[in-house]
Parts: C-alpha cells; structure tokens; sequence
C-alpha cells in the first residue's frame, strides 16, 4: 500500500507559527526499505539561499492492516513523535492521515502537545502539510512543502537480495 513512497524525493516548502519568523527550506526525503513490513523514512531540510542546515528527522512507517497507518518519528531536538491514521491508496492516489497518539520529549525540548500529519502522493509528486500544539498554541500549521521524486523504485537498504518487494510485504 505504501509502495508509491519508495524512492528519493527533492523539492521545498514553506514553515510558519504565530511565535516566529515566516520561512522557506529546500528539503530531501528518502523512503527506503529493507525486505520487512514497514518504510523507513530519512528527511533533512537547508535554507534555500546559504544552503545551512535546518531541520532534519527520521523515522518508521508500517501498515498493521489495509487503510491503518503507525508512524514513529525521532526528531534531533528532543522530540519522539507517535501517529496513528489512515492510509488511502490503490488506484487512486495515496493519502496518509495521521495524528499524535503520543509525544515523548526530552528535558530541555520545547514544549510540543499535539502533531498532524497529512502526506499526499499523485504520480511522482508529493505534497505534505504539518500542524501542531507547540509552546502554549492551539493546534495549527507550520510546514507545507512539494517535492518531485528524483529516484524510483525498490531501495532496499541493508538487504541487496531484495529487489523486489511483494504487494503483501507493506
Ligand atoms: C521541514 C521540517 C521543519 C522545518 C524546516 C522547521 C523549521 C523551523 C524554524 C525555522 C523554526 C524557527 C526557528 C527555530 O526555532 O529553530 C521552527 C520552530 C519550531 N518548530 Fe519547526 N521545522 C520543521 C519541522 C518541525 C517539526 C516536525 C516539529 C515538531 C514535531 C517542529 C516544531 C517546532 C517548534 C516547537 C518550534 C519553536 C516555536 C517557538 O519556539 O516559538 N518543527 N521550525
């Protein structure tokens, strides 16, 4: 279900919130996948004009039965984000929906209550919006971003034997 994913993505997106300064970021993601029942996710973000570093983050997708999606995300400044939704997919194009069953954090991250999620794929573009509850706001957006896959297929990482990858497997 989640096979229209497979591959490296490049594009940009735009962040905003009520607390900071409105910005834009030039992004890359991967979604790769080593022969077992889930997707791993790889994402780093740079400013578009100095190419510096911004966010990055990591994590796990798994489809534990048809139109379900759990989703694990680790992000560097502290934050362990778990999402449950649902994923619409097959002939039409594939949708994840998802929210933050939980957020673990560290001492010293900021403080982050509620995460949404909403990933689109048509083709080879991808189009995602990101909302949130952080630092004492309601629940709203701060990213929405485009990106066009820039890689196709079955990356299989750790397991080279695995080129293809069944229907059943995610
Ligand atoms: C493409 C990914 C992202 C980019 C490019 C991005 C960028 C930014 C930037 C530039 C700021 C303002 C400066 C700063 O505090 O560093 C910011 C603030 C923030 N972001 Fe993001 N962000 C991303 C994803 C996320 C995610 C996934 C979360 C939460 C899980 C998050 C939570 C926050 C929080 C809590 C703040 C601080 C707001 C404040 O202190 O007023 N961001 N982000």
């Amino acid at each position: 279900m989640l096979r229209p994913l497979l591959g490296a993505w490049a594009g940009s997106g735009t962040g905003e919130y009520p607390t900071i300064e409105h910005f834009a970021y030039d992004e890359s993601i991967t979604f790769t996948h080593v022969g077992k029942p889930f997707i791993t996710y790889t994402q780093r973000t740079k400013h578009p004009d100095t190419g510096a570093p911004m966010h990055t983050e990591s994590g796990y997708l798994r489809v534990p039965r048809p139109g379900s999606i759990e989703i694990v995300m680790a992000q560097p400044p502290g934050l362990a984000e778990v999402y449950e939704g649902a994923v619409v997919g097959g002939d039409a194009p594939l949708v994840i929906d998802v929210r933050s069953t939980s957020i673990g954090s560290t001492t010293s991250a900021k403080e982050v209550t509620i995460t949404e999620r909403t990933i689109s794929v048509t083709g080879d573009d991808l189009r995602y919006t990101f909302r949130m509850a952080a630092v004492g706001q309601p629940l709203q957006h701060h990213l929405s971003a485009t990106l066009r896959r820039e890689e196709s297929g079955d990356i299989a990482l750790f397991a080279p034997e695995v080129d293809r990858f069944s229907t059943d497997i995610i």
